[in-house]
């Protein structure tokens, strides 16, 4: 007889550190289902870890961040016995202004609306959902010192629909990722208070900071010395540059935010709770970013769980 593992949904699970803590939840022995937008590289990522793990039981759903439909689909064809969900997937772009299928500013749309409307669908779905991960970075600080500027919240709707005339240089660019890192963590911890005022308090959510990792498809948007540096020069400087982890290594401690966590509300850099940054906990942001999220995705009331 085969055996039932709980299975874990991870988006952006094709690549980078979303392929790597597939990899070590196949090991932990969970089943795994690789939420990806390209099916063909979602099938090559499929055959690498079954060659990598020994083990089989992944399995495939087309998911676009991108698109509200694609997410409702997605949903609506996820089983319903989910354990887990890894929000993983991201996008980074260091010049333009690109928008998602619904018209939201790609960086804004993707990194925050799509795994909003995503958790929100399967915390609905599924009711064995007990582990959600949402994936930010060490940028939603603007203390940090990067080359990348910090976040500039404005309001969600600015965020989203920002003024066509707003010049497209580099800084704004990463502002936009910086802030949708800090968004991140607003909706994890707003999850957070309204799953305990819902009675679930079972399910454990967690924010992790996987470390700057250069060479992952991340730099992929990026333009022509950043991408040379990001691909050929930062990987072999880990020990120059505080801070720097590898897919395998982050991807192993986010594995571990399913598997093996008994905190809820906390921000994991790699391996260690740490706080994030004072910005990230004023509760009229995260309060404001959800209502507004709900209004963007036009989550509806037979579509909430709470
Ligand atoms: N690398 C770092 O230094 C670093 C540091 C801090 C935080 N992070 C965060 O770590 C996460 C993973 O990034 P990574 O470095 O592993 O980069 P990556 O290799 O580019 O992985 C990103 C994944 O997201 C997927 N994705 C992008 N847009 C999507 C969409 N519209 N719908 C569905 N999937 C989409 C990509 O799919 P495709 O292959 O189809 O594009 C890819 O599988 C991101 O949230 C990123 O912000 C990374």
């Amino acid at each position: 007889m085969t055996e039932i593992l709980p299975l874990v949904v991870v988006t952006g699970a094709n690549s980078g550190l979303g392929l790597q803590t597939a990899k070590h939840l196949l090991l932990k022995g969970y089943a795994v289902l690789l939420a990806c937008r390209n099916l063909s590289k979602a099938i090559e990522a499929q055959q690498w870890l079954h060659e990598q793990t020994g083990k089989q039981q992944t399995q495939i759903g087309e998911l676009d961040l991108g698109s509200l439909q694609s997410i409702r689909d997605f949903a609506s064809q996820c089983p319903s016995d989910v354990y887990g969900l890894v929000c993983n997937a991201g996008l980074q772009y260091d010049s333009g202004l690109r928008k998602t299928l619904d018209g939201f500013e790609e960086t804004f749309g993707v990194n925050h609306l799509g795994h909003f409307l995503l958790t929100n669908l399967l915390l609905k779905k599924s009711p064995s959902l007990q582990r959600i991960a949402i994936v930010s970075s060490a940028l939603h600080d603007s203390s940090i010192k990067s080359p990348v500027p910090g976040p500039n919240y404005t309001s969600p709707r600015e965020m989203a629909f920002p003024a066509e005339s707003t010049p497209s240089d580099g800084k704004i660019a990463g502002e936009r990722y910086s802030t949708s890192k800090l968004c991140n963590l607003y909706f994890a911890y707003e999850l957070v208070e309204r799953l305990q005022a819902a009675g679930r308090e079972g399910v454990l959510v967690n924010a992790f900071n996987p470390g700057l990792i250069p060479g992952t498809g991340l730099g992929r948007n990026s333009s022509g010395f950043t991408k040379f540096l990001w691909y050929y020069v930062m990987p072999f400087m880990s020990f120059l540059i505080p801070g720097m982890s590898t897919t395998d290594r982050s991807g192993e401690h986010l594995a571990d935010l399913i598997d093996d966590v008994d905190t809820t509300g906390k921000y994991y850099d790699i391996g260690k709770v740490t706080p994030s940054s004072d910005e990230s906990y004023l509760p009229e942001r995260r309060m404001e970013l959800w209502e507004e999220s709900v209004k963007l995705v036009g989550l509806t009331e037979e579509e909430q769980w709470s």
